[in-house]
């Protein structure tokens, strides 16, 4: 077999076997496929797709490129949650520790941000001490002790997804069904929770554009999960605009510990109860959304999930320090409140547009490795739907180099569209899968 003729049969639309499918992910995990062919493969994929087959086999070929975690020695039953990525999407941060207050184990491996969307790692980060990479052995003990870990992805689970996620990311390659299924999956599977709640993100601060391709999306992780014993099950949630009202590290870090407080945006809180709700019936402590409900709200009320949120973060070396009320996190050293330029409804807020400036303002990564400011990001003060009167604040930026400021300020105002008459704010989530 050649690497060159499996990326020709996919460059003109035919159907690889299992075995050029398994060919040609282990030559790549290994180095023999240079990164120039993996390249053109993943092109290739781009452009012709691949069949629902094809998907499963290359799911299956990333999973085997590695090691599968074993977490049972730490906990009898383990649930994780996935995001396919977002603007503002802070949902781990809140989710975790609420859903390891109520009882089950919450064991989860996380990404670092990448173009407009953020990564958890980076947002934790944002507490001090706060540590990322663990051993394999350091996060079994941490989810045997305390029942809830979020740490980085080991080099040694999916490093097929380690290697082609990177070259996608600088190959024009990322939005693409078969290569996003694979890649998250791959992870997931490898790191061993039984069950799994995805969370596929729809809308244009998503990598998924229409309701029918998130559907599709979600269909096939789904059948996947399943097909290799793990309860899986998606949400399908609106990314058009921001969730919750913060974008960037510290200011979603904080976001989030408001809501573990009780006093986080609503929109925000609703959507991780929805998934929560989600991870509470895959793992058998509730039967339905109304009891899964009821436990959480209790959680929260009652401040266990804050209680679980510190010991987490503490157990996982942050400074208890900093967990004041208001934190101390990183803070930028201008903060700018910018006004409504007119009076009327918001009828739209581009969160593509409002990711992509909290990168320009430097909490995100143009490419892999550049460092960021965890103190920098956006904070909209309206939101869709909402009524405001001319001068009324609009958002405020958060910076650290006043020369970023006016090409910022003049994208955010573009990422806001206007309505006279009043308008009905998104739904949170479209439809749950299965
Ligand atoms: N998240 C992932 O883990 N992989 C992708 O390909 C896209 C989003």
């Amino acid at each position: 077999m050649k690497a060159v003729d499996i990326i020709a049969k996919k460059r003109d639309g035919g159907e690889l076997s299992k075995e050029e499918i398994e060919f040609f992910i282990r030559g790549y995990t290994r180095g023999d496929i240079p990164d120039y062919q993996a390249a053109a493969w993943a092109m290739a994929v781009y452009l012709r797709g691949m069949s629902h087959r094809e998907t499963i086999d290359l799911t299956l070929a990333m999973v085997h490129s590695g090691e599968i975690l074993d977490l049972h020695e730490a906990a009898p039953f383990v649930v994780d949650k996935h995001s396919t990525g977002g603007v503002g999407d802070k949902t781990t941060i809140m989710v975790a520790p609420l859903v390891a207050a109520c009882g089950l184990p919450v064991g989860k491996m996380s990404g670092r941000g990448l173009g407009f969307s953020g990564g958890t790692l980076d947002k934790l980060e944002s507490i001090r001490g706060y540590k990322v990479p663990l051993s394999i052995e350091e996060f079994l003990t941490q989810l045997r002790d305390h029942g809830v870990v979020v740490a980085g992805q080991t080099a040694d689970l999916a490093p097929a997804d380690g290697k082609l996620y990177a070259l996608r990311d600088v190959t024009a390659t990322v939005a693409s069904l078969p290569l996003i299924a694979s890649s998250v999956m791959s992870k997931k599977i490898a790191s061993g929770a039984d069950a799994i709640v995805l969370d596929v993100k729809v809308g244009k601060g998503a990598f998924m554009q229409t309701i029918e391709d998130a559907i599709a999306l979600a269909r096939i992780m789904v059948e996947v999960g399943q097909g290799v014993g793990r309860q899986v099950r998606a949400v399908i949630s609106d990314m058009n605009q921001p969730l919750g009202r913060a974008v960037g590290n510290a200011l979603e870090t904080a976001e989030a510990m408001e809501a573990l407080r009780g006093r986080g945006p609503a929109d925000f809180v609703e959507h991780c109860l929805i998934v929560a709700e989600q991870m509470l019936i895959l793992g058998g402590k509730a039967e339905d959304t109304t009891t899964a409900r009821r436990i959480l709200t209790e959680a929260l009320e009652s401040g266990r999930a804050w209680d679980k949120f510190v010991e987490w973060v503490t157990a996982q070396g942050g400074d208890p320090a900093v967990l004041t009320d208001p934190p101390d996190l990183p803070r930028a050293r201008l903060i700018e409140t910018v006004p409504a330029p007119r009076s009327g409804y918001i009828a739209g807020l581009d969160a593509r547009q409002v990711g992509l400036t909290a990168v320009l303002l430097g909490a995100g990564r143009t490419k892999k490795g550049d460092t960021i400011d965890l103190a920098v990001g956006v904070v909209l003060a309206a939101k869709v739907g909402d009524f405001v009167e001319q001068g009324q604040p609009l958002l405020t930026i958060h910076a650290n180099d006043e020369r970023l400021l006016p090409e910022a300020r003049e994208r955010l105002l573009a990422a806001y569209t206007w309505s006279e008459t009043p308008v009905q704010s998104p739904p949170l989530v479209y439809q749950i899968v299965p």
